[in-house]
């Protein structure tokens, strides 16, 4: 059994109160709940996480590199928040531990405003879920272990 790790960015506690019209209902807590539910069918461990800070979001990515190296926990799901389109740090430290990451988007950001088409981590990550809803959460983490498995990770 490995850790599989689901790393939030900012203002995605507000989950469920913001923007309801683009983000949906379901709080951050129920997110939880789904990829809690999807980790332990996969036979894994969860460890969910949110962060305000791009320094402790940074903390987190660059301690999970060597736990991936040890074989103790398979990568991240990791839905930046607007730090997609801004954060040349995040994207650096993912790069500089080699963390096997897939990206989620709960709205399809490609469908919204110019400054949201770009993401400086999906140039780092092993694939990107967009514009699904939060069930983008527990199909990253299916496609994580998959990824995890074919690497020989497991
Ligand atoms: C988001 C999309 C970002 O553009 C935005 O800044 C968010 C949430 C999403 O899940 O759709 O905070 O990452």
């Amino acid at each position: 059994m490995s850790t599989v790790l689901v790393l939030n960015g900012p203002n995605l506690n507000l989950l469920g109160e913001r923007k309801p019209e683009v983000y949906g209902s379901t709080s951050l807590a129920d997110v939880e709940r789904l990829c809690a539910a999807r980790t332990t069918e996969l036979g894994h461990e969860l460890s969910f996480r949110q962060s305000n800070h791009e320094g402790e979001l940074i903390d987190w990515i660059h301690a999970a590199g060597p736990e991936v190296r040890a074989g103790r926990c398979l990568g991240a799901v990791y839905n930046p928040g607007a730090h997609a389109h801004t954060s040349i740090a995040l994207r650096d430290a993912i790069e500089g531990v080699q963390l096997p990451v897939v990206e989620v988007h709960i709205s399809n950001v490609h469908a919204r405003e110019g400054f949201r088409h770009h993401s400086y981590i999906s140039e780092v990550a092993r694939g990107v879920v967009v514009g699904l809803g939060v069930r983008g959460y527990p199909l990253a983490i299916t496609a994580l272990v998959e990824l995890a498995a074919e690497d020989g990770r497991r």
